[in-house]
């Protein structure tokens, strides 16, 4: 169960992007392996992660650093906020850069989600470092990638999306999903489709000369009925 006092925590995270980090965080939960975040933030998507009570390693230098701006260091709200939803048992705070942390790191990854900073340098470096972690049937899911912040979306686009080794890829709020694996038979026509319509729906979002009203209802409007899954949710 997650506390609904998850959704007065500071962050970018949508009730919709929580829920799919909980739905996917049960769905991985037969599997060996933890979970890994990289950008936790004061908590919010950690708090959803861990509601499901499985180990979360959330991986944060906790100094404020943000993608577009500057917070003040954020490590005594993280762990105040854990401490009030119930859950600090679950939670292992790694208050590093992604980089650091990732030398030392020695788990099977079950499920990764990456939420740190968002420039294509930083993106990129968090996913190569990260996802040689993550198991067979692992899912690797982006914040920030649909439709967002460039340098992340390109990030996902090149190494989920265009990547063969995800068999399934999908979409909720921002977050692009992918799961390691082969896709057989009638989830190969799917996942092509979603990578038709996922690509389709960046591009449109990059395009300078479709005004800025028209991207966002071809893509919100219209294009996402396509982009439907086993994780969306109708809040
Ligand atoms: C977008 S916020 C994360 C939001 C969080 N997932 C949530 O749900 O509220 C980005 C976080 O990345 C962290 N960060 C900055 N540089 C980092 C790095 N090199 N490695 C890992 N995390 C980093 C920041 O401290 C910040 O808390």
């Amino acid at each position: 169960m997650i506390s609904e006092f998850v959704q007065t925590i500071a962050g970018w995270l949508t009730p919709h992007e929580g829920q799919f980090l909980y739905k996917v965080a049960l769905k991985v939960k037969n599997l060996q392996g933890v979970i890994v975040e990289i950008g936790s933030y004061c908590g919010k998507s950690t708090i959803y992660l861990a509601s499901t009570r499985q180990k979360v390693y959330a991986v944060d230098p906790h100094q404020g650093n943000v993608s577009g701006g500057k917070s003040k260091p954020t490590y005594k709200q993280f762990q105040a906020n854990l401490k009030r939803a119930g859950l600090e048992e679950f939670v292992i705070p790694v208050v590093k850069t992604s980089e650091r942390a990732s030398v030392s790191f020695k788990h099977p990854v079950k499920l990764l989600f990456i939420d740190g900073l968002h420039d294509e340098l930083h993106a990129q470096e968090d996913f190569r470092l990260w996802s040689t972690f993550v198991i067979d049937d692992g899912i690797i899911a982006m914040h920030d990638a649909f439709c967002g912040w460039e340098g992340a979306g390109d990030v996902a686009t090149k190494y989920i999306v265009q990547n063969s080794i995800f068999g399934e890829i999908g979409v909720i709020g921002s977050i692009i999903y992918g799961k390691k694996g082969k896709s057989v038979g009638i989830f190969r026509i799917k996942r092509l489709c979603d990578k038709f319509v996922i690509e389709l729906c960046n591009n449109i979002y990059k395009s300078l000369w479709i005004p800025k009203r028209i991207q966002f209802v071809l893509v919100h409007r219209f294009l996402r009925i396509f982009l439907l899954n086993e994780f969306t949710s109708f809040l």
